[in-house]
């Protein structure tokens, strides 16, 4: 159960399905691991493959803690009717000199995709930052040829910063580039 502290938002889905949008705790990993192989799974985007995500229960309650207790991290989740279907974690650059920035990976399940829960996260994010402490500037790295993504954050205000040419492998031969992507949230 949510502790109410933790619930930002309450978001209703276009088949009218009630989604708590909520920043997770420790006894989410139960459930955040399996969500992270599962969109890695049938997502052609996201660089890591799903036998890449090695950590076991404790390590990932153990981050998932991390994210909780620092005021300048987040790991917020989507769920409806105890499924998780939306996913958002930043965490800060640790080097002092950078650590004024970040990067965040969002992602939303298949069948609730292009109904604007991605915006409403990113919203929410957004907000978030602007109040976190020695948070000034969010980043992400975004392959070139996810425009759906692009979009989004582009409706953002995010920046293209640069590009990074045939940086990823498309593991059958081919090579995809990537958008390096920033938002000055504030002075
Ligand atoms: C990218 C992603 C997070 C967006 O979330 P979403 O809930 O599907 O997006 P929304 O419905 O909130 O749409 C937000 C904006 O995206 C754009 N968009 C939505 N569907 C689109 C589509 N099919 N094609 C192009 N742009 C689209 C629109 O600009 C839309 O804004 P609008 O409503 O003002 O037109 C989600 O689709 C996803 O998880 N995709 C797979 C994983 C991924 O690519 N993650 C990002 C890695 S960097």
């Amino acid at each position: 159960m949510a502790e109410p502290s933790n619930v930002l938002k309450v978001w209703t889905s276009r088949s009218g399905k009630e989604v708590l949008i909520r920043k997770a705790g420790p006894a989410d990993a139960s459930r955040t691991l399996p969500y992270q192989r599962s969109i890695l799974t049938e997502t052609e985007y996201f660089i890591k493959l799903p036998e890449e995500v090695t950590q076991n229960l404790e390590q990932e309650a153990e981050r998932i803690r991390g994210h909780a207790e620092d005021p300048a991290q987040l790991f917020l989740l989507a769920e409806t009717e105890g499924r998780l279907v939306g996913h958002l974690r930043f965490e800060p650059k640790k080097l002092q000199r950078i650590s004024h920035s970040g990067e965040f990976g969002i992602s939303i399940v298949p069948d609730f995709r292009d109904q604007g829960l991605g915006r409403v996260i990113l919203e929410l994010f957004l907000e978030w930052a602007v109040k976190a402490p020695g948070i000034k500037k969010v980043c992400l790295e975004v392959n070139a040829g996810n425009e759906r993504a692009i979009r989004l954050y582009e409706r953002f205000g995010f920046e293209r910063e640069g590009y990074l040419k045939k940086s990823v492998s498309d593991c059958k031969g081919g090579w995809t580039d990537t958008v390096l992507m920033a938002k000055w949230v504030k002075d």
